[in-house]
């Protein structure tokens, strides 16, 4: 096909290369709300939408194989090296804990305290990340994860935690953390186990160093100390957020 008598716009291109995809893929891969809704739209797939575009074709309700395959079994670690878009940060931050000789609740919290991030959403990444390993840590390093969402915006100078310059840059001089925040703040800043968190946030804002050597085999013998792998694989499971990381697992299941 020559391009110049038959010019195909980017979205006729971007329609083509997903049709030419969906053979490959033999099922239709369909998205979900939310990820229309992070590219300003409101909208869903739905089966007869999918079938006008596919007629016939079956939906997607497993492994999607343009990603890396998961092992039947998965573990933390398994999730580490194939769902997680990025983890030099948190080895950093976890980095940091270890060699200041913190025990192992605060490397693991500082090991984990992204999670949310780099593998489901940004928005309220605290809370999500804590949500996720709820069942299977110390409640303390899950509350320490969640509410490092709201510690990492008031400085505790005494501490060793300024307000980080890099929020500057990223959210404006202007910035103010929403009432439910600063609501979590106050809970949390009398709370016992308060140190944990934020030293969270202490190990964190010098976790950006590209240069810094960092190695997930480090971790392994701290992660089978503190993480409580379910039998059955993480995200086969039955615990209240085994949900969560089936999600990650299978994000374009049809159901
Ligand atoms: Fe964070
Ligand atoms: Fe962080």
């Amino acid at each position: 096909m020559n391009q110049h008598t038959n010019p195909q716009s980017i979205a006729q291109q971007a329609d083509h290369l997903e049709e030419e995809m969906m053979h490959e893929l033999e099922r239709v891969v369909s998205k979900s709300t939310l990820h229309y809704l992070a590219d300003g739209e409101v909208k869903m797939d739905t089966s007869a939408g999918l079938w006008a575009k596919h007629p016939g074709a079956v939906f997607n309700m497993g492994p999607d194989p343009r990603l890396p395959p998961m092992p039947a079994k998965p573990t933390l670690i398994d999730y580490f090296k194939c769902r997680f878009a990025q983890h030099a940060h948190l080895l950093q931050s976890a980095t940091h804990a270890l060699k200041a000789g913190h025990d192992e609740k605060i490397i693991l919290a500082c090991l984990l305290h992204d999670i949310g991030v780099v593998s489901f959403i940004r928005c309220d990444h605290g809370y999500w990340g804590a949500q996720m390993i709820e069942p299977y840590v110390d409640e303390e390093v899950s509350w320490a994860v969640r509410t490092h969402q709201a510690l990492r915006f008031f400085p505790d100078e005494a501490a060793g935690y300024k307000y980080p310059e890099m929020y500057i840059k990223l959210f404006g001089d202007d910035y103010k953390p929403e009432p439910y925040i600063v609501a979590e703040y106050e809970r949390a800043r009398n709370h016992k186990w308060y140190m944990t968190s934020r030293l969270i946030c202490v190990n964190d804002i010098y976790s950006f160093d590209p240069n810094m050597k960092v190695n997930l085999d480090d971790f392994v013998d701290i992660v089978g100390r503190n993480f409580r792998q379910p039998e059955e694989g993480l995200g086969l499971d039955s615990s209240p957020s085994a949900h969560m990381w089936r999600t990650m697992m299978w994000p374009n299941r049809f159901l």
